[in-house]
């Protein structure tokens, strides 16, 4: 009966869904920043990430394979189009220059572990990011550094894996001169 009803309803609720397809982009200024610039070290940037990553996360956090106790219950009752619409905003928007700048050293060394890795395969020659691949560049350091942590410890959730397996070969320093390094580009 249940599941015939809610059938029946469904129409109506996807001309709703399209109807509604707008979160205001504002509710999450609050924290990832005006115009999806952080501020917050623990908070990433989104501004000038892929639609595509954007939206594959808050599926991945609705869905609570990735959990987190601020962004969960953002992410929980947003419908696909309000997604879709929201990675489309944050795509749009121009990522802020970075805060500082590290020394030569740390540049040097950077570039080449990211080389060395294969981080500007998959995430792109200057780590802009490409479809569910995200922006590495003018990201949060603290931020970067975490999820690095994560991904090696087997904590942050990886659709396809290829991030963990990434992440196994970098020693706890290269994780840091990586996270110096990536936070200071354009
Ligand atoms: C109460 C604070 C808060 C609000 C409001 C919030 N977020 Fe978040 N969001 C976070 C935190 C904290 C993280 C990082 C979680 C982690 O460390 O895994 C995050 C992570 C994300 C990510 C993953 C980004 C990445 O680089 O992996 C996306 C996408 C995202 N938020 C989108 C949104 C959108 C869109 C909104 C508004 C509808 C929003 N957030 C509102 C706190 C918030
Ligand atoms: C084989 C492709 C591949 C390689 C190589 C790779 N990455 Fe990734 N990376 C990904 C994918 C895909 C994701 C998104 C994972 C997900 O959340 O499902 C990701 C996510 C990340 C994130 C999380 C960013 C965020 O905003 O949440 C960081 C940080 C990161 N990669 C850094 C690196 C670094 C540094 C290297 C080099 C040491 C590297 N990646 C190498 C594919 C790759």
């Amino acid at each position: 009966m249940r599941s015939r009803a809610a059938l029946a309803a469904l129409p109506g609720v996807l001309a709703l869904a399209a109807a509604h397809a707008e979160v205001d982009p504002q509710l999450c200024f609050a924290c990832h920043g005006p115009n999806g610039n952080s501020v917050n070290a623990a908070v990433p940037a989104l501004a000038g990430q892929p639609a595509q990553f954007i939206g594959t996360q808050l599926i991945m956090f609705r869905e609570k394979r990735r959990t987190d106790p601020q962004m969960s219950p953002v992410a929980a009752p947003l419908t696909n189009p309000e997604i879709l619409a929201l990675g489309k905003f944050f795509a749009a928007q121009q990522r802020a220059a970075p805060a500082q700048k590290p020394s030569e050293a740390v540049i040097a060394a950077g570039r080449k572990l990211a080389e060395d890795y294969n981080c500007v395969v998959c995430h792109g020659p200057a780590l802009h990011g490409q479809q569910h691949i995200p922006r590495l560049a003018g990201q949060q350091k603290e931020y970067l550094r975490t999820q690095l942590r994560g991904f090696k410890a087997g904590t942050r959730f990886d659709m396809d894996g290829n991030m963990t397996s990434a992440a196994q070969r970098l020693q706890p320093a290269d994780i840091d001169v990586l996270a110096d390094y990536i936070s200071g580009l354009e």
